[in-house]
């Protein structure tokens, strides 16, 4: 069996509503069925799966694939991945089928690290680790918590690894590349090695801890690689994953050691951010495992900061994340050492909701002997509470505020109103002029060319219509995409959507214009009659591009007599196009 037909075998063996239903509720609805879209942020049901079909297209953001594809982009695997797992669902072997010479590639860097976690657990076991392991000891680290996260050592040797991989016959500029080695050193001496994962688990990278007084950097982390991209790196996601379905929220802390010293009290639902400034990667990321988002830092100013700007960030997004304020400049790891489970545990429980934590802070500063401050404070908080959806605790808010400052409630609802009227019609003149960007209609050459498309991908009589009239179609991607659907269904007899986005998987431009086709809301079924009608659409536009053409060639030529044969060719062509405009196709 080649490739092709694996791909095939395993797409026709898997059900699309079965895949996409183990992740995501689906709701039937007519043939169809509906679900929340997890690519984009939304909580309206907008995404549509097709059983008869197996593909999903999403209304709102035009996510559109088959199985294949969803499984690459909601579980973020290569396309082999996505093959293995499925294939592995179905009972069919995918072991021979060829993989890219780049997953190689990088597959040869994940066992490089595979190799390397192991070579560092057991130093760690060994005479050599006994300083690190007291170390660990002494932090309440056991060997349970070590094996669990795989934590090592390196030795103070400065070129132990690079030996044994080099002796494995590994490639040095491999290891350089990787963040293993440096020339011909080791990266890591003598630190406590904590393997850092990527969201599917695989280890990318090493986190090097000091275990003796020293004025060296604490930390020494991987580099930036080929695998290890730190705006996408995300501490414990892999786990984090699976828990927050379970717990329905998802815990963000600042280091790892936040997160291994949690996993002994049983939480689980956590990711660490190390140290980075939040990326859009990370919080889409986040974003998909949960949108009920409890920020717990760092306690100190660096971590107050960093959760006002986080929460702004997430507030950017629509979502009101809730923040807990460790004391005396705890981190989760200190406080859960000192505190236990339960003083921790209602920490997280009693999360301030991110407008009510903003309204705390603002009162921290404020001198309230002065009535300027106090206005200002007041305003503020009513800013703040304008942008909530919450009528209930707006209320509660103000209330508490008249009775703070001795004012009258009416007063503050007033000036509450006001400020959401004026949010309110900013907000629609946003609105509008983002319908207003959406509404650029396209034209009618360009829908009847993708509905010819659609109309191939669903009826392979139009297949054979299309070849027939020997469609001019001008624009390559248009072009190219008609010449490779035909040739997909000479080849195998049949037209299929869902093979089809797998045949092209590796043509992302073709790809890109198929979703795009897939995603409108075209009817599947077509008469001959109203076929012939998007024909003639295409013809009489060809027509016009030619007549411009010709048009402009004639404002520029000088030659009389040439400007008399160009004219004479203008004039042909709309005749012709008369001709063609009337002309009646029997059926
Ligand atoms: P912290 O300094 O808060 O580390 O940095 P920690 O978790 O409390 O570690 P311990 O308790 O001292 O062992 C938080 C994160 O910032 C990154 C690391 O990823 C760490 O997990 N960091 C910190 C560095 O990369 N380098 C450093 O020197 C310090
Ligand atoms: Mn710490």
């Amino acid at each position: 069996m080649n490739g092709e037909d694996t791909k095939t075998l395993i797409r026709s063996r898997t059900d699309i509503v079965d895949i996409i239903g183990e992740r995501i509720p689906l709701e039937k609805k007519g043939k169809n069925f509906f679900g929340v879209c997890p690519f984009h942020d939304d909580s309206s049901p907008s995404l549509c799966v097709s059983r008869e079909k197996q593909i999903y297209t999403c209304f709102s953001c035009h996510a559109t694939g088959n199985v294949f594809s969803f499984m690459m982009d909601y579980e973020k695997m290569n396309f082999a991945e996505a093959l293995h797992y499925l294939g592995e669902k179905v009972g069919v072997e995918v072991g021979k089928i060829k993989i890219k010479k780049e997953n190689k590639e990088l597959q040869k860097y994940y066992d490089i690290y595979d190799f390397s976690v192991k070579y560092f657990q057991n130093n760690l076991k060994a005479e050599v680790g006994e300083k690190a392991r007291d170390y660990l000891q002494k932090r309440g680290i056991d060997d349970a918590v070590i094996k669990e996260f795989q934590i090592g050592l390196s030795l103070k040797k400065i070129d132990d690894l690079t030996k044994i991989l080099t002796v494995k016959k590994y490639d040095l500029v491999d290891l350089n590349k990787i963040g293993l080695s440096s020339e011909n050193h080791d990266i890591y001496n003598d630190r406590i090695m904590f393997p850092l994962y990527d969201i599917l688990g695989k280890v990318v990278g090493f986190s090097g801890r000091i275990y003796s007084e020293g004025k060296e950097n604490k930390y020494v982390n991987t580099k930036e690689t080929v695998i290890f991209k730190k705006g996408e790196c995300l501490y414990h996601y892999h786990i984090a994953k699976e828990e927050a379905r379970i717990k329905k929220s998802i815990i963000i802390m600042e280091g790892f050691m936040d997160i291994i010293r949690a996993s002994t009290i049983g939480i689980r639902n956590t990711i660490a951010l190390m140290g980075t400034a939040l990326t859009k990667e990370q919080i889409k990321l986040i974003k998909r495992i949960s949108k009920n988002i409890i920020l717990c830092l760092d306690g100190d100013e660096a971590g107050k900061k960093a959760a006002y700007n986080i929460g702004n960030t997430f507030k950017e997004e629509d979502i009101e994340v809730k923040i807990v304020t460790l004391p005396n400049e705890e981190d989760p790891d200190s406080f859960i050492l000192k505190e236990g489970k339960d003083a921790f545990i209602s920490y997280i429980e009693n999360a301030l909701n991110f407008n009510d934590y903003k309204i705390k802070i603002m009162k921290e500063k404020v001198n309230f002997n002065s009535i300027e401050e106090t206005t200002n404070y007041i305003n503020r908080v009513i800013n703040e509470i304008s942008t909530l959806d919450d009528e209930i605790r707006t209320e509660i808010i103000l209330k508490r505020l008249a009775k703070d400052f001795n004012i009258g409630y009416n007063t503050l609802e007033k000036k509450f109103l006001n400020k959401k009227n004026e949010m309110d019609i900013q907000k629609q003149t946003q609105q509008k002029i983002i319908k207003k960007v959406e509404v650029v209609q396209k034209n009618k050459y360009q829908k009847a060319l993708e509905q010819i498309i659609y109309f191939m991908l669903n009826n392979d009589w139009v297949i054979n219509e299309v070849k027939k009239e020997n469609l001019l179609v001008t624009d390559e991607i248009e072009r190219t995409l008609i010449h490779e659907i035909s040739y997909y269904y000479e080849m195998t007899g049949k037209i299929s959507i869902a093979d089809m986005i797998t045949y092209l998987s590796e043509k992302e431009k073709l790809l890109n214009s198929l979703k795009n086709i897939i995603s409108n809301d075209y009817m599947d079924q077509v008469e001959k009659e109203t076929l012939y009608l998007y024909f003639k659409v295409i013809k009489e536009e060809n027509l016009k591009k030619q007549i411009k053409v010709l048009e402009r060639k004639l404002k520029n030529e000088l030659d009389p007599i040439k400007q008399a044969k160009i004219g004479n060719e203008i004039r042909a062509l709309r005749i012709g196009d008369n001709k063609n405009g009337s002309r009646n196709y029997d059926i």
